[in-house]
């Protein structure tokens, strides 16, 4: 069978792909740079443009040019490979598989197209109305510039006004219908309202958020979830606003998807909004891809420490560090603040406070901390949120300022601590579990892996030695060369044994840790009636015991 990846891998150059992310320098068979993900303090990227691989050393991340940019962009291996293929040239309509396939794909290609004409026809309509352009350009005071780079239309009133222009140019109902532009009478869903397309990564139109242009509600009408738009994944602006985020290794996400707009033609081109939803775990890791510097600017209000305590959660164990934007100067959200002065918005982007010591000071200032009953809801609330914070350093710290905060001594907060700890499990009927305090993420297991495998291939090691599956994948196999060759090329024979006798217990132990942790995410969605309650707390109870 013709292998696409494989046409795409021989038509496009690694050094030229990766290359458009990464500053890359030759350095002898390979180039050098320094890590997307800013993680390096001296290059640790590398590339073999011979063998069409990379590794990055420092974030344990590696593999060939569609791996690359999935991590770089946040995306999905389908949406690496149509990406990709474009670049290349290459048709991929051609190598769908199976014939089921192809139609979803030949479905989600007319969507889209539908969506391309829609978003054309809604943007005509914009210039021709006068009262509209007033709203958009006046009284949203959005320049040209900005309502061209965000495809910002209006929806005509009529209520079936796309529909014919539509079903004029060959679309189906069926088409409209999986585009989500129809309501349940099977006419046009958005009437008299601006039109503010979803773009997603590929600047391809997927759906709508549609705001009234006087009083009523709903105030924003979005496109339901369809074949093309998933809305806890979806990141509103990160396609216009991904190189600024490359580029200056921030991201800030604010609320409304007009602080979005408002931001970009500011001139803080790093803001995108999770458009019309909560904060979801994928979100956060589509992002961490790009920068670990993440600043909120959300409302102050109680939704917005509700929100900022989600955010500090998920972040828990992604290595993020997660920071607030709020110095608003009084105005109600960016855009006001925007509205007022844009020098202002683009300092505050700059005047951060750690999301976990905001959130503290939120606690301590709706509460009377020289009493009793006050300090004890202060250190219940102050205590859940530390549970979230994983680095041990850190933890300390807080510890030490929540302590001092409420005058007591470190040791007796941790008692509360533990005493919490201890009531929640019992609650969960789980009291025998211990709560392992970090854990590995996935890419430090792999970060060990690779080197035992990379010792062990190249260093020329037996299976008792390392007592891991040689991979036969070529990609990988290059890729653990590179790592041999980097970190254990000049070490001698003897001294290989050694180091991979010292990393294969940090390794196993690791993936003790791992299962544990698996095992107990598992126990929370079991009920306790499900025969495999027991059998899964047999089995972390026996991990507990002998690790
Ligand atoms: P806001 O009510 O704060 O609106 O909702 P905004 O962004 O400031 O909008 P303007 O300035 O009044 O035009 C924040 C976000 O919540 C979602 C939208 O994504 C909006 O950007 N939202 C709000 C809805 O999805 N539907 C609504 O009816 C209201
Ligand atoms: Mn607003």
């Amino acid at each position: 069978m013709y292998d696409l990846k494989e046409e795409i891998k021989s038509r496009l150059a690694i050094e030229d792909v990766v290359g458009r992310y990464v500053e890359l320098k030759r350095a002898g068979r390979t180039l050098k740079g320094r890590s997307p993900w800013g993680v390096d303090k001296t290059p640790s990227f590398m590339v073999s443009p011979e063998k069409g691989i990379w590794h990055d050393f420092s974030a344990g991340k590696g593999g060939d040019i569609f791996t690359f940019i999935m991590e770089v962009e946040g995306i999905t291996f389908k949406e690496a490979l149509e990406k990709l293929a474009h670049e290349a040239g290459v048709e991929l309509k051609k190598y769908s598989t199976s014939g089921d396939n192809k139609k979803f794909a030949e479905k989600k290609l007319r969507t889209k197209k539908a969506l391309e004409l829609a978003t054309k026809y809604y943007q005509a309509c914009l210039i021709k109305n006068r009262p509209v352009c007033e709203y958009v350009f006046y009284k949203r005071n959005l320049n040209r510039e900005t309502v061209g780079e965000f495809k910002i239309g209006y929806s005509p009133a009529s209520g079936t006004a796309l529909m014919d222009v539509l079903k004029k140019r060959g679309f189906t109902e069926s088409d409209l219908d999986s585009a989500g532009l129809l309501n349940r009478f099977k006419k046009d869903l958005f009437k008299n309202r601006m039109m503010i397309p979803f773009i997603d990564t590929n600047g391809e139109v997927i759906g709508y958020t549609a705001r009234i242009l006087d009083k009523g509600e709903p105030k924003y009408l979005n496109t339901p979830e369809t074949i093309l738009f998933n809305k806890s994944r979806f990141i509103f602006g990160l396609y216009n606003a991904k190189e600024a985020i490359r580029r200056n290794g921030f991201v800030v996400i604010v609320e409304g998807n007009m602080d979005v707009i408002s931001s970009h033609q500011a001139g803080v081109k790093e803001a995108v909004a999770t458009s019309g939803t909560a904060m979801t775990t994928q979100h956060l890791k589509i992002l961490s891809r790009l920068t670990s510097d993440i600043r909120l600017a959300y409302d102050g209000d109680e939704a917005g420490v509700r929100a900022t305590e989600r955010a500090v959660e998920l972040a828990g164990g992604l290595g993020i560090d997660l920071t607030i934007i709020s110095n608003y100067h009084g105005a109600k959200d960016p855009d006001e603040l925007i509205q007022k002065d844009p020098a202002l918005w683009k300092e505050a982007v700059n005047e951060r406070v750690p999301a976990v010591d905001w959130l503290l000071n939120r606690y301590a200032e709706s509460l009377n901390l020289s009493l009793a009953p006050d300090k004890k809801k202060y250190s219940d609330i102050a205590l859940k949120l530390l549970s979230y914070v994983k680095d041990e350093i850190e933890h300390a710290t807080y510890e030490e300022k929540i302590a001092k905060k409420l005058g007591v001594s470190v040791e007796v907060l941790r008692e509360k601590g533990s005493r919490l700890d201890q009531e929640l499990e019992a609650k969960s009927s789980k009291r025998f579990l211990k709560k392992p305090k970090t854990a590995a993420t996935p890419d430090h297991i792999k970060k060990l892996e690779d080197n035992l495998l990379a010792l062990k291939i190249f260093g020329n090691l037996t299976d008792e030695d390392v007592p891991l599956e040689t991979p036969t994948d070529q990609t990988k196999l290059s890729e653990l060369e590179l790592i041999f060759n980097a970190n254990y090329k000049s070490i001698k024979d003897l001294d290989v044994k050694k180091e991979a006798a010292s990393l294969l217990p940090r390794y196993q132990k690791e993936l003790v840790r791992a299962k544990i942790k698996s095992l107990q995410v598992k126990l929370e969605t079991l009920d306790e009636s499900n025969p495999e309650y027991e059998k899964t707390l047999e089995e972390l109870n026996h991990l507990l015991k002998n690790n």
